[in-house]
């Protein structure tokens, strides 16, 4: 740790904001820093110890005894719908494999979202924005850290992001136009599949997570963690829980991605042609607590080559509708663990925030 005793003594004697707002006037994202050949990363980036974690101090695969399931949805139904069950119970987090989704499809759009990002300047620039909820975006925008005014730390990390139930395709940058619309496509249905999967899971009717329109909104991000050359003073993405109630991640094959379990780390290893799907807050609260939102949190590459994952986060079509436990779950032996709350309200408390740690469940619990 004798590496960021000087990052951290030096934290209150310079100008973060003036920092922060150079750094995001570039509009160029980390990749930027990388392509003008830094070999030290500026200080906004540094994490103080107690939050930082890197490649080299966390487990190797071969000494964790957990993995995380991979699970084959041309399995028998009964046993699938339990394997979704126990791996959302346990750890939030499952892998699936041959769910009907072109593995070409999946391999294109890891390469358009990394075309997207390595575009040139000139072309990456005008997609720059923090708001992607304005008209004038078209549900579209490139940038470094959402949360880059709210955090301690800024970390490594670049991110395309695309309000799929709202975008304009004009706006979509053409590199990867074509096969964000097919993914698109593909994930409402798989979202829809497995919604029916874990709705049996909890021992409702197969349909009824579905009739409550909570996966109807859709957010993409394609995100880039280029290669870090001071990997042990930040980190990719800091330890987190996402908002939404379900997420379909792909990641290449770099590696990188951890979920907590129990006060463990333990690796997604990257298994080609499947995709990581990860129970979100809402669903958590949904559920009353039968299903957890998996902590995760993402290295800061170490390796020459970038890493590159893109996910959907689906979330409920209305967020004024009323949120809270289905009465179904709650019961005297077990009563209802959440406040009833509107999903807006979840989005408020999760911006106004940076990304870490606090799970948005801790501020609705009754
Ligand atoms: C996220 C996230 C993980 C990854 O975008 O919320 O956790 O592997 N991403 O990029
Ligand atoms: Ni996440």
């Amino acid at each position: 740790m004798t590496a960021n005793t000087s990052s951290i003594s030096s934290l209150s004697n310079y100008n973060r904001d003036k920092e922060l707002q150079e750094f995001d006037n570039t509009k160029l994202g980390v990749k930027g820093l990388v392509d003008s050949g830094i070999i030290q990363i500026p200080r906004i980036f540094h994490h103080p110890p107690d939050t930082l974690f890197h490649l080299s101090n966390t487990d190797s695969s071969s000494e964790q005894d957990q993995t995380i399931p991979v699970i084959d949805l041309l399995s028998k139904q009964a046993e699938i719908v339990q394997s979704i069950r126990d791996a959302s119970a346990k750890f939030g987090f499952f892998q699936v494999i041959n769910r009907g989704i072109s593995v070409c499809l999946l391999d294109r759009l890891l390469d358009r979202i990394k075309a997207f990002h390595e575009l040139p300047p000139e072309q990456k620039i005008p997609h720059y924005r923090r708001d992607t909820t304005t008209c004038s975006s078209g549900g579209v925008g490139f940038y470094s850290n959402f949360d880059l005014f709210q955090s301690d730390a800024a970390s490594w990390r670049d991110t395309l992001e695309i309000r799929l139930e709202q975008f304009d395709p004009k706006a979509l940058p053409e590199v990867c136009r074509e096969e964000v619309i097919e993914w698109d496509k593909e994930v409402k249905q798989l979202a829809k599949r497995l919604m029916r999967l874990l709705s049996e899971g909890l021992g409702l009717s197969r349909n009824r997570l579905l009739q409550m329109s909570c996966i109807e909104r859709r957010l993409m991000v394609g995100q880039y963690y280029p290669h870090c050359p001071e990997p042990n003073k930040t980190v990719g993405i800091t330890a987190h829980t996402d908002l939404e109630t379900l997420t379909i991640l792909l990641q290449d094959q770099c590696g990188g991605l951890q979920v907590n379990c129990h006060g463990k780390w333990i690796d997604v290893k990257p298994v080609h042609g499947a995709l990581v799907i990860s129970i979100g807050d809402t669903l958590q609260i949904i559920s009353n607590d039968e299903y957890k939102s998996g902590e995760h949190r993402v290295y800061a590459n170490p390796f020459l080559n970038p890493r590159v994952s893109t996910a959907i986060f689906s979330s409920p079509g209305n967020p004024d509708n009323r949120n809270g436990p289905l009465p179904e779950l709650v019961s005297s032996e077990r009563p209802s663990l959440y406040q009833q709350h509107k999903f807006s309200e979840l989005v408020i408390k999760f911006l106004s925030k940076e990304l870490e740690r606090k799970s948005i469940t801790s501020y609705f619990r009754s």
